[in-house]
């Protein structure tokens, strides 16, 4: 029997933070030996703001590398570019056709990112969740892990999925487009930014001091830390909705010690940030070296990412192009031979 299916990306646009990994990544390197996973780099979702064309190419390869610096194993998952598929941009197209413009109008991640570029906003960003759509729909993909911020867009996916796509074109039942589900797991499906307990740690946030990237170095993992903010209150606790900073790094040390929620809310319940700061600090920086090591021999080396992107990339046309011409055909166009 065929192993469910599971596709998800990150946008390389800057360096990868703690929230890409432990909100997204991390699930990934757990289903992999269950699921046939496939993960993509969303270099095609990069442009959709302003972006600098000399970094495309070594952001989305550094983005590569830090996959299987995560844990992402090319023996058991593909890895590929997004751009290398045509099939994504195609059948964006398509879909873009059947999606009423209200439904994209009323998309959260656009509403704030377009607020924040002004009059400058393309028709890329409004378009960006029928890309991710085309992403996920090209390999019928069961699950779809991603980070608490982008469900509103997997049930736009599945909405274009069943009512735009199955329903409209489909015969005697015989769906055309699987409908995904997403997979949002509870811890790390928020990671929220240093400076600010009320919002998510983001790649775009004009502050760095914000974020940990995944190839931050201990000196400034430390810094960043001793500045995160807290709040003037003694002992540690979960949940308190008047302490969202508390909440956060006591959360962030639960994943990244590898203790677990129960006994780090125990361990630091009568404790002061003095006394925090330092176990979060290392935790963070013993959790991340690991991964920096592999990333650097991997960036050394281009020739063995060279080669697990192409097997990616020869695995993804395959399926994407199948589904391409299984839509292209119920859509009325004659099959490509
Ligand atoms: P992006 O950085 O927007 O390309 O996001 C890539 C993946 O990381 C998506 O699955 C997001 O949901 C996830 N993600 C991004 N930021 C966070 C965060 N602060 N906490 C948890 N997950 C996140
Ligand atoms: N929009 C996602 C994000 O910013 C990235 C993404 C693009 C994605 N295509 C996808 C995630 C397909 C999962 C599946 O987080």
């Amino acid at each position: 029997m065929q192993r469910p299916r599971v596709l998800s990306g990150v946008q390389p646009t800057g360096a990868l933070h703690l929230g890409n990994w432990l909100g997204a990544i991390r699930n990934w390197v757990d289903l992999q030996s269950s699921h046939d996973t496939f993960v993509c780099v969303v270099d095609l979702h990069a442009i959709t703001v302003p972006h600098d064309p000399t970094r495309l190419v070594d952001d989305t390869r550094t983005t590569a590398a830090l996959y299987l610096a995560c844990g992402m194993d090319p023996a058991q998952c593909s890895v590929f570019v997004q751009s290398d598929i045509a099939a994504h941009s195609e059948l964006c197209w398509l879909l873009n056709c059947i999606t009423p413009l209200n439904w994209l109008e009323r998309m959260i991640q656009f509403k704030e990112k377009a607020t924040k570029q002004g009059d400058n906003v393309s028709v890329g960003l409004l378009d960006y969740p029928v890309l991710m759509a085309a992403d996920i729909l090209l390999y019928d993909a069961d699950l779809v892990p991603v980070g608490e911020d982008q469900k509103q867009h997997l049930e736009l996916a599945r909405d274009i999925a069943q009512q735009r796509i199955n329903a409209r074109f489909g015969h005697d039942n015989k769906p055309i487009l699987k409908v995904p589900e997403p997979m949002i797991l509870k811890e790390g499906a928020r990671v929220m930014s240093l400076t600010d307990g009320r919002s998510k740690m983001s790649k775009s946030d004009p502050n760095e001091a914000s974020r940990i990237t995944l190839l931050d170095p201990p000196e400034l993992i430390t810094k960043k830390i001793k500045r995160a903010k807290t709040d003037p209150e003694r002992g540690l606790e979960f949940n308190n909705p008047d302490r969202p900073e508390t909440d956060n790094l006591l959360g962030l040390y639960a994943i990244l010690s590898g203790r677990g929620r129960d006994a780090v809310a125990k361990e630091c319940a009568e404790m002061g940030w003095g006394q925090f700061k330092p176990l979060l600090t290392e935790a963070t920086v013993e959790a991340l070296k690991p991964i920096q090591a592999r990333h650097q021999e991997l960036m050394a080396d281009p020739s063995e990412l060279d080669q697990v992107l192409a097997a990616g990339r020869d695995r993804a046309q395959t399926v994407a192009s199948a589904t391409l011409e299984r839509v292209r055909t119920a859509m009325g166009f004659s099959a490509r031979t």
